[in-house]
């Protein structure tokens, strides 16, 4: 049984494995998945809204015959006043795993503690999301074939935004070549940029507009306005980013371009027919994915 809080529980060769496994569920799903989790439960603890993240780890949970239940935070006792530690204690005692997103960075690692049954981390602020980041690399490895050496321009909310984070991190450890774009303001964090320069000798080129060309990957996320102050400057920031279907001129053919959705207006739904666009695909991919993680972190001793 395994935690998975930071995409840095992980080894290389373990996100190698799990990358395969999801293949293996993608080729069990063609055939309406296994039974290989039959009996267990699985509880959603979601404290922050999502769509896909929650549906696909509750099809996940059910593809591999196991049961799933759902805990929204609205309706929940933690609307009472209930700490997190109780309401995890609680749900530790009633399901054989706990994937959790909480709108503060580190409740998960704390949550983990408080649980004997692996959990999961499904966001949490600003911080991380592990998951999204093996959807992300497997989506990059089926269409472009590997991850090392490829161009990837990372562009948006990169201050805020947890699947940027966690990507950043993974890219960095699989010797992709990394572009940073963001508005002003909203930079990757300075202890990430050192983090990658240490562990991997990663240096990011960071550029002052978002430009498409000789890029391999292009990952956009909206401005997570959730994370703001205020909500005129995030409307404000919201105005700088787009991704103009102008700049795919000078793109190349085999670009992909990747968005873990939800989007707003930085990706306007005129790319939805080109055929780069494949956030589709990659959300798609969310399903074979936490299968793998699901089969990874509840395997038994
Ligand atoms: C992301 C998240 O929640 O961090 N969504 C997701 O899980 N697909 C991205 C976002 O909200 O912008």
């Amino acid at each position: 049984m395994r935690d998975l809080i930071s995409i840095k529980d992980l080894s290389k060769k373990e996100i190698g494995q799990i990358l395969s496994d999801s293949a293996k569920m993608e080729r069990l799903l063609k055939k309406g998945g296994s039974n290989a989790l039959k009996g267990k439960l699985v509880a959603n603890l979601f404290f922050e809204p999502s769509t896909r993240t929650n549906l696909s780890f509750q099809a996940a949970a059910m593809r591999l015959g196991a049961g799933c239940m759902v805990f929204n935070h609205g309706n929940s006792s933690a609307a009472k006043g209930e700490s997190l530690a109780d309401t995890i204690r609680v749900v530790d005692g009633y399901a054989d795993a706990i994937v959790m997103r909480h709108p503060e960075a580190g409740s998960t690692r704390l949550a983990a503690e408080f649980a004997s049954h692996p959990v999961i981390n499904a966001g949490d602020g600003g911080n991380e999301h592990p998951t999204q980041t093996l959807i992300d690399l497997y989506t990059i490895k089926k269409l472009r074939g590997k991850i090392a050496g490829l161009s990837v321009c990372l562009a948006g909310d990169l201050k805020h935004a947890r699947a940027q984070r966690s990507l950043l991190y993974a890219l960095a450890m699989f010797g992709a070549e990394v572009v940073l774009y963001s508005p002003p303001g909203l930079e990757m964090e300075q202890s990430v940029l050192s983090e990658i320069r240490e562990r991997f000798n990663c240096r990011p080129k960071i550029s002052s507009s978002l430009s498409l060309m000789g890029i391999d990957v292009l990952y956009a996320t909206r401005i997570q306005k959730e994370r703001f102050a205020s909500a005129e400057e995030a409307q404000r920031m919201q105005k700088q980013f787009r991704v103009e279907p102008r700049l795919l001129s000078g793109a190349k053919r085999s670009l992909i371009i990747m968005q873990p959705l939800p989007r707003t207006s930085e990706i306007p739904t005129q790319l939805d027919s080109d055929p780069r666009a494949k956030y589709f695909e990659q959300a798609k991919n969310g399903v074979p994915v936490r299968m793998a993680v699901l089969s990874f972190c509840m395997r038994g001793k």
